[in-house]
């Protein structure tokens, strides 16, 4: 990180502007290509998850999917960074501007998934077929609560 820093420098110190602005948007086009690699595999998990809510099937066996899904939104809140809208040049996003221009709104979104899925992992892990649909349908809600006003489609 520290290397990464002092290269932009040099090459701030070169004049070379267009260069500059190259690097940069390679990181963030390097952060888009993350996040959305990040979500896909936690719709996928997801996905899987709700098929065994669907089938009435053992919840137990999700719970590993959905430790993994946790572990991917605890670091979501860090994979916007300013400039990674949609529209922005050279990027390949869905991510409507609204999230910057409603930081907070996003964030309170984001936030509310937390709870849905501790209880979601709790209800997979006791093995209750009611209760982990039922948490599969209110977690699925969190996240459409976010896609609706933040994800173009
Ligand atoms: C706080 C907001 C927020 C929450 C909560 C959220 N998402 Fe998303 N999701 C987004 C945004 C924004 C995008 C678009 C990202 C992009 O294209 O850069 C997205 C994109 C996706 C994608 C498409 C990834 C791709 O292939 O490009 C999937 C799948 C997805 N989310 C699944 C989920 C699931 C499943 C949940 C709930 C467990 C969830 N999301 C919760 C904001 C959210």
């Amino acid at each position: 990180m520290k290397f990464w820093f002092a290269g932009l420098g040099l090459v701030a110190m070169m004049g070379a502007a267009p260069l500059l602005d190259a690097v940069a948007q390679t990181n963030l086009g390097a952060v888009v290509t993350e996040r959305r690699e990040g979500l896909k595999a936690a719709g996928e998990n997801m996905t899987a998850v709700a098929a065994v809510a669907r089938a009435g099937g053992d919840p137990r066996e999700t719970v590993q999917r959905i430790t993994a899904i946790q572990a991917w939104f605890a670091t979501m809140g860090t994979r916007f960074p300013t400039g990674t809208q949609q529209g922005a040049p050279g990027l390949d996003t869905r991510a409507l501007p609204a999230i910057w221009t409603d930081r907070a709104g996003f964030d309170a979104a984001l936030t509310a998934l937390g709870p849905r899925l501790v209880a979601l992992r709790e209800a997979a892990a006791s093995g209750n077929v009611a209760n982990f649909q039922a948490a599969v349908q209110a977690t699925g809600a969190a996240c459409g609560d976010c896609h609706r006003p933040f994800r173009a489609r």
